[in-house]
């Protein structure tokens, strides 16, 4: 039996933006996905939460499941990318997210980068961090139709990275703040068509593009004031980072009202992903009583923490 460990991916600077060549700042963290793989007499990936339940039939590359369509289309996309990079392996595997599917903390990217490591695991291949990300890269492609490398990457790499496209490179970021509150929003649409939305818009007002300059322009800025540990400079640029994905359509009033009556207990938030609801970065002023009116408002959360390493097996 492999066990994987696929960490989730924080966007904190820079989401949409980084569709259009501008950079992004996004960090890995300790809550994500966890893959078992263990040989067997034919392929099943099973997991709990998304109530997904998968049958891959090696002879003709295709698949008999149950279970939450969008999840299913990244299992068998990176079943097949797996297989045709390290071969036919007839193995069962369980996945555990410690996020619900679809709400913005890259659970399709660490699912991804998760199953492709498990798969080479179990055939005993050691993979290295960058081919994961682009293996894994191309199953939010095929599945997605247009995803940047930003959260394949982050998962396969570990830590805070700051990501360029056109072409790909990144760079670690020697970030000293660390954690972070995810409120963890209902979301409304899904990535790949709010990035359409957003696309549409761009095509539509020329102005966008100095929007898009504005966002590049924040995370250059915040890139020194991670590093330099300054969290009221980060989080005010959490703040304008938020109101200019807001220009983009992209904030919801919910995201707004919240972060007004969070205000005392955060340096500043923002969404953190594709947006409309979905998850929301808070960078905690004071943390104890920000979890209280959390729970006190019934908005669900997530406490996590950068975790420097990328997907490994545990
Ligand atoms: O909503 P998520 O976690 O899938 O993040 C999307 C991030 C975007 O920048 C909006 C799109 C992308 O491919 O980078």
């Amino acid at each position: 039996m492999f066990r994987v460990f696929a960490p989730g991916v924080v966007k904190l600077f820079g989401e949409h933006a980084v569709v259009y060549g501008r950079p992004a700042i996004a960090a890995a963290v300790n809550k994500g996905i966890e893959v078992l793989c263990e040989k067997s007499d034919k392929t099943i990936v099973r997991t709990g939460k998304a109530y997904v339940d998968l049958e891959y039939i090696h002879d003709v590359g295709t698949a008999l499941a149950r279970g939450h369509e969008r999840f299913l289309s990244y299992a068998i996309s990176a079943l097949k990318i797996a297989e045709s990079s390290f071969g036919v392996l007839k193995a069962s595997f369980e996945i555990k997210s410690d996020f619900p599917p679809s709400i913005g903390a890259a659970t399709s990217a660490s699912v991804s980068v998760g199953l492709l490591k498990a798969y080479a695991a179990c055939l005993g291949i050691e993979i290295a961090p960058e081919e994961l990300a682009k293996l894994a890269h191309k199953v939010e492609l095929e599945v997605q139709g247009a995803a940047s490398p930003m959260d394949t990457a982050v998962s396969a790499i570990g830590g805070v990275l700051r990501i360029e496209t056109n072409p790909f490179r990144y760079r670690r970021v020697n970030s000293s703040i660390n954690d972070f509150i995810l409120a963890l929003l209902p979301r409304r649409g899904l990535t790949k068509d709010i990035v359409a939305d957003v696309k549409a818009l761009k095509a539509r007002r020329r102005s966008v593009d100095a929007i898009m300059d504005a966002i590049g322009r924040v995370v250059d800025e915040a890139e020194s004031c991670l590093e330099s540990g300054d969290l009221v400079c980060v989080g005010e640029l959490m703040e304008i980072n938020n109101w200019l994905l807001g220009a983009l359509g992209v904030v919801g009033y919910d995201v707004i009202t919240m972060l007004r009556y969070l205000k005392p207990y955060i340096y500043g938030g923002k969404i953190s992903g594709a947006g409309r609801g979905g998850v929301v970065v808070l960078l905690p002023r004071r943390k104890e009583e920000l979890k209280e009116v959390l729970l006190a408002t019934d908005v669900p959360f997530v406490e996590v923490k950068v975790e420097a390493a990328g997907a490994r097996a545990i």
